[in-house]
């Protein structure tokens, strides 16, 4: 039988990241088009049966992990039925979160076992944040932070760096892994529709470790074995009970292992996060088809680096990385 999760690059799909909401209770400038996105109705955004449906077939070819993103993904009113459902296949199940409202669902990520918890998190400072995400949520974002710890979760923050805006905390947010065992990941920041985005305004990864390199010494930097498929370059300082990494997305893509796919919302494929094109599952699904022909042939179409943006040049290309969604519909 063959694999219909292997791309032609020999690359195997075993992580499936699910968009469940288009909507998010925070404004990020970076995610989320000033003027809003068309939202779908809600009529063609999947049911937490069809997600179930949808997910089990991918979970028979071989997907071993499935991350629930957004839009914010606990704002959805049924988030503890998709759990449940889901915690019913033989997968991981992972959450990534602005943390604004995770204190009320402690108990519920408990009980399906969604032991890992990706916090977005772009500054310390309060009225930064504000700025930020448009929300005054600062203060319950870093309090849910602490209690997602102290709850035993596994915790990642993920730090967008963009110039001028944040990169003054990189140190300031690596000395929070002194005591606290979490991974902070600061992410370049990537081109999507309508984010304004610039190459000028990105952090790169070599940039992040020239601050690294000033604050601390080199015998005190360890670089930690990356997990596989890792998004991240993982670094610990000595001692430090957390660690650092940085996805590098932009200036050394990890397509080479890349091992992802992505659901959105209303039931579209994407092979990549920077691909232009979908593959419309929910229609088969709801029409009474077999999704798995859309499938194979959505995963053998994937390109080799970034949707084809291989070069920075291309990813610089306006008419190209605006040909995809805005990150609020992707869930990253
Ligand atoms: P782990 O499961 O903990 O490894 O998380 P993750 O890095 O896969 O997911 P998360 O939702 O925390 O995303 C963190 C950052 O990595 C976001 O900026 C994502 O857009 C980016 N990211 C996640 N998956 C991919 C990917 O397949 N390709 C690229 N280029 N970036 C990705
Ligand atoms: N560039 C890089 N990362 C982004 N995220 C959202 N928008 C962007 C962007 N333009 C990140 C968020 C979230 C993750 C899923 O994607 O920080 O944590
Ligand atoms: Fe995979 Fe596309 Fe991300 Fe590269 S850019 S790692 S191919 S999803």
């Amino acid at each position: 039988q063959t694999n219909i999760l292997r791309d032609s690059h020999g690359r195997d799909h075993t992580y499936l990241r699910i968009s469940l909401v288009e909507r998010c209770n925070l404004r990020c400038f970076y995610c989320m088009p000033a003027e809003g996105v068309q939202l779908t109705p809600k009529s063609h955004i999947m049911t937490y049966e069809e997600i179930y449906d949808i997910a089990k077939t991918f979970v028979k070819h071989g997907v071993s992990k499935i991350r629930l993103t957004g839009g914010e993904p606990l704002i959805r009113k049924d988030i503890p039925f998709v759990l449940e459902k889901l915690a019913s296949l033989p997968v991981e199940l992972s959450i990534t979160s602005n943390a604004v409202i995770i204190h009320k669902f402690i108990d519920t990520l408990k009980k399906y076992n969604v032991n890992n918890i990706n916090v977005s998190l772009d500054t310390l400072i309060s009225k930064k944040f504000k700025e930020i995400t448009l929300r005054d949520e600062f203060d319950i974002v870093y309090k849910n932070i602490f209690l997602l710890v102290k709850e035993g979760f596994n915790v990642k923050i993920n730090a967008v760096l963009m110039k001028g805006v944040n990169d003054d905390e990189i140190i300031d947010f690596i000395h929070l892994t002194k005591d606290l065992p979490v991974s902070i990941r600061f992410i370049e920041f990537m081109p999507f529709d309508g984010n304004k985005w610039d190459l000028s305004k990105m952090v790169s990864y070599k940039e992040v470790m020239t601050y690294v390199n000033v604050s601390f010494s080199e015998t005190d930097i360890e670089r930690l074995q990356d997990a596989p498929n890792d998004t991240a370059k993982n670094y610990r300082i000595k001692g430090y009970r957390g660690s650092f990494a940085i996805i590098s997305s932009v200036t050394n893509p990890f397509c080479d292992s890349c091992n992802r796919l992505r659901l959105t919302a209303n039931g579209q494929l994407k092979n990549c996060l920077f691909s232009s094109t979908e593959s419309d599952l929910l229609t088969t699904l709801r029409a009474g088809k077999s999704i798995e022909p859309i499938i194979q042939k959505a995963v053998q179409a994937k390109l080799k680096v970034r949707g084809g943006m291989d070069t920075l040049e291309k990813l610089q290309e306006p008419k190209l990385h605006n040909n995809n969604r805005s990150m609020i519909t992707i869930g990253g």
